[in-house]
């Protein structure tokens, strides 16, 4: 058996503060974008789509979009949770070399997509099925991604002129790192802690 899978899963961390902005090159990219094509789907509808974004304008547009939304979120807060939340970094959508936009078409596949006729999340699932495959590959290449969730559906729509009927489901900053951190950001800066997996498995029943 091979070890690679499981060093891959445990180094993988979400990245915002560790971007180099140096190239990703177009080889690694290629292998990370046929990774995440790879991943199963419901009914086979592979209802994924990957927008490239390296153009500054529409980064910079997006980044000060999350500014505003990480602002919403502190307001939210009461004072102790927003004092921690005031020293962590969510994004790195500046700093990073690309940002890889992945969304999901429900209209793919169908009109009978098989497999999702009860469960309509299903055609959702697939798409982070895709976006994990994306990331491990990513890291198996020991590039950084970051997904960054500060932003409104209907804004993303609008700057990158995405369809009506396709939905934004990450915003993911990708590129060269310093480093991969051992500890995920929010347990360093005090907000979670991960929980230990014995108190999420269950035996037989809930
Ligand atoms: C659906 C989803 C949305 C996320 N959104 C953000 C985000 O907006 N900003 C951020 O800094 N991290 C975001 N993250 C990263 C999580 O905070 C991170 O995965 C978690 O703290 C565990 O850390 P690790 O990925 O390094 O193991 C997101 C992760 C997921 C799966």
């Amino acid at each position: 058996m091979s070890n690679d899978l499981y060093d891959v899963i445990h180094r993988r961390r979400d990245v915002r503060a560790q971007f180099t902005g140096a190239p990703v090159p177009d080889a690694a990219l290629a292998r990370i974008l046929s990774a995440a094509h790879a991943a199963p789907s419901v009914g086979l509808s592979q209802p994924w789509d990957f927008i490239l974004v390296r153009d500054q304008t529409t980064r910079r547009a997006f980044f000060e979009h999350v500014q505003r939304e990480r602002d919403t979120f502190a307001a939210s807060l009461d004072p102790d949770a927003a004092r921690r939340f005031a020293r962590i970094k969510i994004d790195g959508v500046l700093e990073s070399s690309l940002s890889v936009v992945v969304t999901y078409d429900p209209r793919r596949g169908g009109p009978a997509v098989l497999g999702r006729h009860a469960i309509a999340d299903a055609g959702l699932y697939s798409v982070c099925l895709a976006i994990q495959n994306l990331w491990l590959a990513a890291t198996a290449e020991d590039l950084g991604i970051g997904w960054v969730s500060f932003y409104r559906e209907a804004f993303l729509r609008d700057l990158l002129h995405i369809p009506d009927t396709v939905r934004p489901v990450a915003w993911l900053c990708l590129g060269p790192v310093t480093h991969l951190e051992t500890v995920p950001d929010l347990e360093r800066h005090g907000w979670r802690r991960r929980t230990p997996l014995a108190e999420v498995v269950h035996r037989d029943r809930w």
